[in-house]
């Protein structure tokens, strides 16, 4: 018999009850060490797929297929011990059917060990979510700027500038609510617009370009680092690691140039 103790991490049901109470603290993490240090302060860390842009190069979200969302999803649960993991459906993965969605998202839960998916799209998607929730599956909704959604919106646009169209994000939102999500991603929305959805809805809304008065805030860790050339216009950064890994890989290059490396003491002696 194992004597390990088992890693208590933040479960989907705490991080539903903080309605209202403490800020969810949410980042996104790709990549085992760091997610260990995004792990000591943040409740709920997202696999996003943005990682397609961020790691991979890619234009946009939507090819990231899923193996690629699995192998971050393995290598995020490995480096973390508290915070809830949470892993996007990518683009084509879900939309076509509940069953479709459920195969896929029972796939990343138990590959990766995750605590639940996150998928795009409002009232479009509430049967999904209901179906995958009621089989054991729980889910993060996402609304208001849907990346995935990018070509039929017409780009990256902030949602809710023409208030004729708030009603429909406000129905998203009871949507997903109704469907069994635990909580919603508020992403690229007018600031009146998610904090009214805020004060609407019983589950947590987490927002990423969307109002201060969100249950709680995420976003992409690479564009708060400062390792993003061209971040987003709303992302506060907390740091300069582009300039920094400049500076070291500067040095390291005069160093190797200079016959200044390695080191007399560094080498290995016969
Ligand atoms: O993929 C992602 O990083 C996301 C966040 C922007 C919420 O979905």
């Amino acid at each position: 018999m194992s004597t390990q103790a088992p890693i208590r991490r933040i479960t989907t049901t705490q991080i539903a009850s903080r309605k209202g109470q403490e800020p969810i603290v949410s980042l996104t993490s790709y990549h085992a060490h760091t997610a260990a240090i995004v792990d000591r302060y943040a409740d709920l860390i997202l696999v996003g797929d943005s990682l397609g842009m961020v790691m991979h190069g890619m234009d946009s979200t939507v090819p990231v297929p899923l193996d690629l969302m699995i192998m971050h999803g393995k290598a995020v649960v490995r480096g973390t011990q508290r915070a809830l993991i949470v892993v996007d459906l990518p683009f084509g993965t879900y939309e076509e059917s509940p069953q479709i969605a459920f195969r896929n998202a029972a796939r990343v839960m138990k590959e990766t060990g995750c605590g639940a998916v996150k998928l795009e799209g409002g009232a479009r998607m509430a049967e999904t979510i209901k179906f995958l929730v009621d089989r054991g599956i729980p889910v993060v909704a996402h609304i208001g700027l849907t990346p995935q959604s990018s070509h039929v919106l017409g780009g990256f646009k902030t949602q809710g500038r023409n208030q004729d169209t708030w009603p429909a994000h406000q129905e998203d939102a009871r949507a997903v609510t109704e469907a069994g999500a635990f909580c919603v991603v508020l992403e690229g929305m007018v600031e009146p617009l998610a904090a009214q959805i805020s004060k609407d809805i019983p589950i947590p809304t987490i927002g990423i370009g969307a109002s201060a008065d969100c249950d709680g805030q995420i976003l992409v860790l690479e564009d708060m680092l400062g390792l993003n050339p061209n971040p987003p216009k709303f992302v506060k950064t907390y740091g300069d690691l582009g300039a920094q890994i400049e500076t070291a890989v500067k040095g390291y290059a005069e160093d190797v140039k200079s016959r200044n490396f390695p080191t007399e003491d560094q080498v290995y002696k016969p």
